[in-house]
């Protein structure tokens, strides 16, 4: 019999921006071997942030490589004209940016009828009041733990007060969202987001630049038991 998971578990989502594209394939085979859940997947346009990053046609081809879940994060300005072709390519989260959308509920049904699972983003400086109101229709909420742009940057702590909140939340309404965080995750700040209560980690360069990946997923996982997540 299939185990059914606990909810909002811990996911390990290592980012791949910070991987050595020149062994691409390579890279993500380490992450397999490594058991690591979640691929997480930054697209970004130059133009909603300040950095260019990879595309459909990556994302289409690393499909073949790996089962790991494709865990994209938009960092586009209107995601929504990208739907459909991040679920060709093989995206089974499709994150978008609140800040970044014209119509976030469209967005969510056009994202639920290609079959994707929803995540919504917000930066450091937005407010969760602004997302309020789709709560109930997301099935993971990213909150920025840095600038959105560039991996290797210092973690903000004072984002745990929406991740706090985001608990609370989903407590008082009998939500299941996940609760995703980006950003500066190292050993040190995984134990800050674990005690705020987030569960899905967006890790880059602490996983993809350690010498040893296998050890320090497994350092991350640990750490998770003990806090129970
Ligand atoms: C930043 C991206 C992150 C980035 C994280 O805009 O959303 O996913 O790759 O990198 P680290 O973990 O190095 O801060
Ligand atoms: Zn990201």
């Amino acid at each position: 019999m299939i185990e059914k998971g606990r909810d909002n578990m811990y996911k390990l989502a290592p980012s791949l921006l910070a991987a050595d594209f020149g062994i691409l394939k390579e890279q993500i085979a380490q992450l397999d071997e490594a058991k690591v859940p979640y691929l997480h997947l930054d697209i970004m346009d130059g133009v909603f942030v300040p950095n260019l990053s990879f595309g459909l046609a990556v994302v289409e081809s690393i499909r073949k490589y790996t089962k790991m879940v494709f865990d994209v994060h938009l960092m586009i300005v209107e995601p929504e004209r990208y739907v459909e072709q991040f679920a060709k390519a093989g995206a089974d989260i499709f994150c978008f940016h609140i800040e970044a959308t014209r119509d976030a509920k469209a967005t969510i049904a056009k994202i639920k009828e290609c079959k994707m699972k929803v995540g919504i983003a917000v930066k450091p400086a937005t407010p969760l009041s602004k997302i309020k109101d789709l709560l109930n229709e997301v099935d993971m909420v990213l909150v920025m733990t840095v600038e959105p742009g560039f991996g290797g940057q210092k973690f903000m702590q004072e984002q745990m007060a929406k991740v706090e909140e985001l608990v609370k939340i989903r407590e008082e309404n009998k939500y299941n969202y996940d609760i995703e965080v980006d950003g500066g995750i190292n050993p040190e700040t995984l134990k800050i987001c674990f005690g705020a209560g987030a569960n899905v980690i967006v890790a880059g360069s602490a996983i993809l630049g350690a010498q040893d990946i296998s050890a320090r997923v497994e350092e991350f996982a640990q750490i998770a038991t003990e806090y129970n997540i």
